[in-house]
């Protein structure tokens, strides 16, 4: 479903690559952290070539609710807690840097993008206990903060952190203004990259250097990020009639509610799960989009959904992104990823970063985004949490037997079915027509499951997705789904 984005902003296509060539830089990844660090590197003065498998900014990119902001939930007392004051001090100065970043580009190349300051919240309807704490924390950070109760949000609370001078804007006006004058190639696969070759569907590109920023990483071995992050996918609707907010809002609980208007649509998101695992699709609970909107019936009685759509990000346990070297055989090859949704910042912080060490220049800031930052505690819940589920995801694959025939299955819904003593991903569409595909996700093997909000195959393990057809969606999958597809009637 088209965001709101990406239903008023169009841009221009780009041809797609082939043959041989080479570059300073190679960029996977169109999206805003491969546009932004292509961007910056070309400024530089750099021969930057981006490879992009779909077009400009049809990833999560444009599915974003684009806050701008340092604040990212109670970030700053964990790591203080987890890694010490040092480390706590660089991800809050590179991501406060980040909100001034964007507004000194927006303002240099003068982008119409509705780039608008404004303060950022987090509330609580409970205790406050945990607001204080991160109060504290960004106190002691130097971070400008103050608790308050006073809101623009239609029920009670019982507290609220400020973050004064934080910032949201249009996505994808600002992207297609930075992307205009740098050379993408759209629809150019990216399959592998060795050393510092670049390997794309019909040819192959040689660079000093490769930017990976396909969102999920798409090179298993080295880097095994596939065992550091998973994906959580969340859901936003748009609401009109509703008088123009000032703040951007977040629950303090996991998984409340979100709030940011743009213009006279508020932004309403939440209800989010780890991707593969919806939850309306293992009993008859609502689905997601049902859920916002009957928030959005109890607090605006008179609003009016106008849009509706969803989108996934990665997460490190340790809740940093990892940006830098990929790994440590391959040193020329750098990373960004695991934004645990939020990306605007970090695709600023990342860019910066990695301009940097393509520059020689040292970045002060650096080592809080290490990819080989290890923290015992970070490790474990990893091994015991993503571990598991990836065990589940493969053992499912081998041992699940559905428990749905084709002529069981209902119009306008999917699931894992048995035909012909195969089992299929099966979805019957609402005139009835059928299409197959194989269940087993073609990164590394798990079951796929069927998210009845979107109409996708998810993959629960590291959360790669396809349409009804197999058709990639979501990255760490670089395939499409093997093709067992076959469209006839059926009652
Ligand atoms: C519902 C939701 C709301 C959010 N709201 C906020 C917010 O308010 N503020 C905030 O800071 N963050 C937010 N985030 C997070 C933010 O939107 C993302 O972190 C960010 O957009 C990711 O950008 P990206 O460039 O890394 O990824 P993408 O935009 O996904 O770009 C990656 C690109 O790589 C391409 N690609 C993939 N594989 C290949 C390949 N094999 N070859 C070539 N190209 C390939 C893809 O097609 C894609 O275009 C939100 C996330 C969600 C889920
Ligand atoms: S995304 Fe890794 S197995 Fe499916």
């Amino acid at each position: 479903m088209r965001s709101l984005w990406q239903a008023d902003c169009s841009f221009p296509e780009r041809e797609s690559l082939r043959g041989q060539t080479s570059a300073d830089v190679a960029v996977v990844g169109a999206g805003l952290t491969g546009v932004l660090t292509a961007y910056l590197l070309q400024q530089r003065g750099l021969n930057v070539v981006v490879l992009e498998r779909n077009r400009v900014g049809e990833g999560e990119t444009g599915g974003t609710t684009a806050k701008i902001t340092a604040q990212h939930g109670l970030i700053y007392d964990k790591l203080i807690n987890q890694y010490g004051d040092e480390i706590a001090w660089q991800y809050a100065l590179a991501n406060s840097r980040a909100i001034s970043q964007y507004q000194t580009l927006i303002e240099e190349l003068n982008i119409d993008c509705n780039f608008k300051r404004c303060p950022a919240y987090i509330y609580s309807r409970g205790d406050t206990e945990k607001l204080e704490k991160e109060a504290d924390a960004a106190a002691r950070l130097g971070i400008p903060s103050f608790m308050t109760d006073h809101t623009e949000l239609p029920f009670k609370l019982r507290g609220a952190l400020c973050f004064p001078d934080q910032a949201h804007f249009h996505p994808l006006l600002f992207l297609r203004a930075l992307a205009q004058d740098l050379k993408i190639y759209e629809n150019t696969r990216v399959r592998t990259v060795e050393d510092r070759t670049v390997y794309y569907d019909g040819g192959r590109l040689t660079a000093k250097w490769v930017v990976i920023a396909t969102h999920f990483p798409i090179i298993n071995f080295p880097g095994f990020y596939f065992i550091r992050m998973h994906q959580s996918r969340s859901y936003v609707i748009g609401l009109q009639k509703i008088p123009e907010m000032n703040g951007m809002y977040l629950d303090v609980r996991n998984n409340g509610l979100s709030f940011r208007s743009e213009g006279d649509t508020l932004l309403l998101g939440g209800v989010g799960h780890r991707t593969g695992k919806n939850p309306a699709a293992l009993s008859d609970a609502p689905g997601s989009y049902e859920i916002l909107r009957h928030a959005a019936g109890r607090l605006y009685p008179n609003a009016q959904v106008c849009y509706q759509w969803s989108a996934q990000d990665c997460m490190t346990s340790d809740a940093v992104p990892y940006i830098g070297r990929y790994s440590k055989s391959n040193p020329r090859m750098l990373v960004a990823t695991g934004f645990n949704k939020w990306g605007m910042t970090s695709a600023m912080v990342s860019a910066t970063l990695l301009a940097d060490r393509i520059m020689g220049v040292r970045n002060e800031c650096a080592p809080a985004f290490s990819p080989r930052r290890y923290s015992p505690k970070s490790i474990a819940i990893n091994v015991v949490d993503d571990g598991l589920q990836s065990t589940i995801g493969l053992l499912s694959q081998a041992f699940h037997f559905p428990i749905t025939t084709l002529d069981e299955l209902r119009r306008g819904t999917g699931g894992i079915i048995e035909y012909r003593n195969k089992k299929y991903g099966a979805y019957k569409s609402k005139k009835g027509e059928i299409f197959l595909v194989s269940t087993r996700c073609p990164h590394l093997g798990c079951e796929l499951k069927w998210n009845p909000d979107e109409k996708t195959w998810d993959c629960p393990c590291h959360g790669s997705r396809f349409d009804i057809r197999g058709r990639w969606i979501s990255s760490p999958a670089v395939n499409d789904l093997q093709n067992h597809q076959m469209k006839s009637k059926t009652k």
